[in-house]
């Protein structure tokens, strides 16, 4: 509330916002008489400081933006159903945007964050307030920066308990812990990325993978300052893991120890147990640790999943480590004990076992409803392509085929505002051809087209998307695909080229895990539902951001439903504007709206 007395001055327009914050919280307060789920939790305010700091790694300082001073940066905790509004300042020298990954954000792409999706960037000197809506999720979700490639130093943990008088599917834990990896580049990574961009070259693999910021023993000038996750016996943790780096699915394990996974992407799962992870990137996954080995210090490493060509071998081989060390009185080894159950960097075996352990729960207290009666089918390739020659990008990435190109104005503002050429809805259903997808590819395969073609779906479809990874230019590889707005449920995955008559028969329609990200296999399919009940615009893309740069990802606009509670909300009253030109064009269009 200070904060709304604070920004009430003598303009006009400051009136105007105060009194839009006004109604906006007078909102939330007749919906909690209403006795709304959605507001039924608590309201937080939070701000989030966009400032450089410096930092040193690997023997070498740089400056890099970062929230509140903290790389990761802070940890936000609610309960299911509370709402938070995050003050962005952004201090910073650049514009930035924020997105809250695996918030479903009901009705509000607003506040969802993607650059050139649902808003542009904050800049430099200003500030957006964001709301961000819990609903359905419970568990461990995260928040990045979702412009250029600054989430590499801006990005935290979201803790979701369970609401007030519930509480978790096992017994309560003695305590938890938070494990974000992350990737570190030595330079400027958004100057190295825009240097190579210009140039078509490929994009900048990362120094050293990090375990809560730190690249740990394993790595030059850095075991002064390895993570150390202090334990007591006998206690039992609920671990908390994040994938933040950039571009790769990670391996971990912790020396001695098995772990019980509960939970993924902010729902629950069928626990069961193993003794390393696999995890993609814009994953995150919950386990429960007893720490019940014999009081010492124990290595935590990550190191890369690679599942491109084997006879590629640029790229990060780090092994970053933390310490899982016990409290109380015992000699320390001098060196902690290495998990020798940490699959090498080829281990597709590894990663197929494991994936494909995760089910929902799917009990009374936690229900799914899997979509059975198909509306709307898409199959979708995913392809890293070239272009014929050197021109201004050489590299691309496609979903069937089409390369994205951001629009100069947000596709939500122009959706919104009925503004017409900053997007076409025309994203196609299929790919422009089939062939043999997984095979080796002839080089007639290997350009993709440039567009900024969307896909809109009807309030209240049930859609199924099958991933196709293909081999064009021989560069198959995992692709964790994230849609934004919505979990889906994984009903099927599997190796080669989609069968339509005999891969649907190996669903499962029972407890199909519910995610925001799986990856789409290398060389294989992956098959996804979900019911379009989030009106607004959702980004769907990879989740490697060097595939993202180069194009892979389309948006999906579900229509409103019939009624208001079923419609995408109205716009905040301080969006960040877009470009120039398109402020002449909002400013016309308001006209329009007020006469
Ligand atoms: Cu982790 Cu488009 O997001
Ligand atoms: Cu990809």
């Amino acid at each position: 509330m200070e904060r709304h007395t604070r920004i009430i001055n003598f303009s006009w327009e400051r009136i105007l916002i105060a009194l839009m914050t006004f109604l906006v919280t007078a909102e939330v307060h007749i919906l909690i008489l209403s006795g709304s789920a959605q507001a039924e939790g608590n309201i937080h305010h939070l701000d989030f400081i966009l400032e450089e700091k410096n930092y040193t790694r690997l023997c070498a300082t740089k400056s890099m933006l970062v929230v509140n001073g903290m790389f990761p940066g802070p940890t936000i905790r609610v309960r299911k159903g509370d709402t938070v509004y995050v003050n962005a300042i952004n201090r910073g020298p650049y514009g930035v945007t924020l997105h809250w990954h695996g918030v479903m954000q009901p009705r509000n792409s607003w506040s969802d964050g993607p650059e050139y999706i649902t808003q542009c960037a904050i800049q430099p000197g200003t500030n957006f307030t964001y709301e961000i809506d819990f609903s359905t999720e419970e568990g461990t979700v995260w928040w990045h920066a979702h412009s250029d490639w600054t989430r590499s130093s801006v990005h935290g943990a979201i803790v979701v308990h369970p609401s007030e008088g519930t509480t978790y599917p096992f017994p309560e834990p003695d305590g938890e812990e938070v494990l974000v990896l992350g990737s570190w580049y030595t330079g400027d990574v958004n100057e190295m990325v825009q240097a190579d961009l210009k140039a078509g070259d490929d994009l900048p693999d990362s120094e050293a993978y990090t375990i809560n910021g730190q690249p740990g023993d394993f790595c030059p000038c850095s075991s002064d300052s390895t993570y150390r996750w202090h334990v007591d016996y006998g206690k039992t943790y609920l671990l908390r893991i994040l994938n933040a780096d950039m571009n790769a699915e990670l391996f971990m394990a912790i020396a001695g120890h098995n772990i019980t996974i509960v939970g993924s992407d902010g729902a629950y799962v069928k626990p069961f147990v193993t003794n390393y992870i696999m995890i993609s990137p814009g994953r995150t996954i919950d386990a429960l640790l007893t720490a019940n080995q014999t009081p010492s210090h124990y290595y935590i490493v990550a190191r890369q999943y690679n599942s491109g060509i084997i006879s590629y071998k640029v790229f990060d081989h780090t092994n970053a480590s933390a310490i899982l060390q016990y409290n109380g009185n015992y000699t320390a080894p001098d060196k902690p004990e290495f998990p020798t159950t940490l699959p090498s960097y080829y281990a597709i075996d590894a990663t197929v076992n494991f994936t494909m352990q995760f089910r929902s729960l799917a009990d009374e207290d936690h229900a799914i409803d899997v979509p059975l009666n198909i509306t709307t089918r898409m199959f979708i390739t995913a392809s890293v392509n070239e272009l014929g020659e050197k021109s201004y990008l050489r590299m691309s990435s496609s979903f069937n085929n089409i390369s994205w190109v951001n629009p100069p104005v947000d596709v939500l503002t122009a959706y919104y505002r009925n503004m017409s050429g900053y997007y076409t809805s025309d994203f196609p259903d299929e790919p422009p051809a089939f062939f043999d997808f997984t095979g080796m590819l002839s080089a007639n395969t290997s350009a993709s087209d440039f567009g900024t073609r969307v896909k809109v779906l009807n309030y209240g479809e049930e859609v199924e998307i099958v991933f196709q990874g293909t081999n064009v230019i021989n560069a198959s590889i995992n692709h964790p695909m994230h849609l934004h707005g919505y979990t889906f449920y994984v009903v099927g995955q599997g190796q080669g080229n989609f069968d339509g008559e005999k891969d649907p028969k190996t669903y499962n329609l029972v407890d199909p895990p519910q995610l925001n990200t799986i990856s789409s296999p290398k060389n294989g399919w992956v098959t996804l539902r979900f019911k379009a009940d989030n009106p607004g615009v959702w980004l769907l893309h990879c989740h490697l951001d060097r595939h993202l740069s180069w194009g892979m990802n389309t948006v999906l606009i579900v229509k409103n439903g019939p009624t208001a509670e079923t419609s995408l909300r109205e716009p905040p009253a301080n969006m960040p504007s877009c470009a120039i030109e398109s402020n002449i064009k909002e400013a016309v269009d308001d006209k329009s709206l007020t006469g």
